[in-house]
């Protein structure tokens, strides 16, 4: 497969629950290479040009609502398959289809506002990226671990 940088972002309910460092470390856990970290509070603006295909859904308000109500931990994640891998640690969007042992499926029962948002293509992360990361934000490294994981 080839290697791919994908747009994770842990979402407002996050950092109050203090799981951060928990979800960090599944994702790191699962072989991804972290090139991009930064907490930050998303302007309504950019949470609208960030969700803007989902503009005529009757959730978008909500959406939006929730993703600039706090801070969020928005990354860069760097490995093989990376939007593909990621979608899939997290698991499915909504609680009920979500399955145990996903991000999602440990950690929420019934609520909307799930707790990761991941790249649903590889156009989506390149996008996303550039709305979120300025390029010099971004580090490349190499620890030569590629084979153990
Ligand atoms: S859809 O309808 O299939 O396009 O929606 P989906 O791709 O599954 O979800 C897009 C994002 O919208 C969030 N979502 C919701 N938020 C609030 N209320 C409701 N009912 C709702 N349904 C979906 C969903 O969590 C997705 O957000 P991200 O940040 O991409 O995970």
């Amino acid at each position: 497969m080839a290697l791919e940088r994908t747009y994770a972002m842990l979402k407002p309910g996050v950092l109050p629950r203090r799981i951060v460092g928990e979800i960090i470390s599944r994702i790191e856990r699962k072989g991804f290479s972290i090139v991009g970290l930064k907490i930050m509070r998303i302007p309504r603006e950019l949470a609208e040009r960030h969700y803007a295909e989902h503009k005529d859904k009757p959730f978008f308000g909500e959406l939006v609502e929730y993703i600039t109500s706090g801070p969020v931990v928005a990354m860069v994640l760097e490995g093989e398959g990376a939007v593909k891998m990621l979608r899939l640690l997290c698991g499915a969007t909504r609680p009920e289809d979500a399955l145990p042992g996903t991000i999602r499926g440990d950690y929420a029962m019934h609520t909307n506002f799930n707790i990761i948002h991941a790249s649903d293509s590889p156009e989506a992360a390149a996008r996303e990226i550039g709305l979120f990361f300025r390029p010099e934000e971004l580090v490349e490294w190499s620890d030569g671990n590629k084979d153990w994981i």
